[in-house]
């Protein structure tokens, strides 16, 4: 039983400028593309890209896909060769995503890229989504607007089933047409097979798909950041040669959050990590962070990066 219902309202320009606003304000708003629908916010604000793990209860920090209206926006967040060109002149705007090195300055959050130097791009065709890039003017990170681990969203019912109050507002444009994840390809490798299929890639590049990179599933990707120092987990206090970071009241010398908030922990996340590993201290210890809510992805996480 949900306390709450998300607000449903009808693509048109009153519905656009609202999600828009939203967006603007740090929030997040599910709206349609022509795959299924997705949760999206400001990829460049961390905060509210932490809304969208905390809405979805993601259980690991998988990288977003990033959508912007065309391909200069992309070039602006991206290094573009002579294969991505080909690929992108031909399939955008379409359900088709390139993973493409991430810029130096892009200014994009980095829990979207879950820390990578890459960053996976799209120019969607979807009137509603193009309509909310515009009227925002920011780069959008998002996922499915599905729970973790539920079906893909292709109706804004389906998402009010799934998400209900954790998200606040839908834009409700009908059924999706693609109904399947876009396409995702990293240079010649296919990572996720869909609507773009191997045939049509293969009329522009001899792309192959990929047998090792499912990176979506949890903990398969090899390549998702960790830092170079050793990492000791539910530290209260830090020993001399230790980097502390803190949550709630254990102080440290940087924190996840002074106030305790798990969604503020989420976003600084991967860069306290960066700021740890770039300290003169040669360990990193980590306080406790609470098993619930998004602090069961950033648990993951750390789990993950204290592991190696
Ligand atoms: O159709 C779609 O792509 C939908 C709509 C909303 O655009 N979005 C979507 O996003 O499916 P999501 O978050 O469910 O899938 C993102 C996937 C990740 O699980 C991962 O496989 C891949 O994109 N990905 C993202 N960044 C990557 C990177 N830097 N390197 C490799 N794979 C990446
Ligand atoms: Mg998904």
């Amino acid at each position: 039983m949900r306390a709450q219902l998300p607000e449903i309202r009808r693509y048109g320009t009153a519905a656009v400028e609202a999600a828009a606003a939203a967006i603007r304000a740090g929030g997040i708003v599910a709206v349609p593309t022509e795959t299924v629908y997705g949760l999206a916010a400001d990829a460049r604000d961390s905060r509210a890209v932490a809304r969208i793990y905390a809405a979805k209860g993601r259980p690991s920090f998988n990288p977003l896909i990033v959508h912007v209206l065309d391909l200069a926006a992309a070039e602006a967040l991206a290094i573009f060769d002579d294969d991505a060109r080909a690929l992108s002149a031909r399939f955008w705007p379409g359900p088709l995503t390139l993973v493409l090195p991430l810029r130096a300055g892009a200014g994009v959050a980095s829990l979207v890229t879950a820390g990578l130097d890459t960053i996976a791009l799209r120019v969607p065709a979807h009137r509603a989504m193009r309509a909310l890039l515009a009227a925002s003017g920011a780069p959008l990170a998002a996922p499915s607007a599905n729970a973790s681990n539920a079906i893909s969203p292709t109706r804004a019912e389906h998402v009010a089933a799934s998400l209900g109050a954790a998200v606040p507002l839908i834009l409700d444009d009908g059924a999706t047409e693609a109904g399947v994840e876009s396409t995702i390809v990293a240079g010649r490798t296919i990572l996720r097979p869909g609507p773009v299929t191997a045939e049509m890639l293969r009329d522009v590049l001899p792309v192959a798909p990929g047998t090792t990179a499912h990176v979506s599933a949890p903990g398969q990707l090899a390549s998702h950041y960790a830092p170079r120092k050793p990492l000791r987990l539910e530290a209260v206090t830090a020993e001399p040669d230790e980097w502390l970071i803190g949550y709630g009241a254990v102080a440290g010398d940087d924190t996840l959050s002074a106030a305790g908030d798990p969604v503020e922990a989420a976003a600084r996340l991967f860069d306290s990590l960066h700021r740890a590993d770039a300290s003169d201290r040669a360990r990193i210890a980590v306080a406790p962070v609470p098993e619930a809510g998004v602090g069961v992805a950033i648990n993951d996480r750390l789990r993950r990066a204290a592991r190696r």
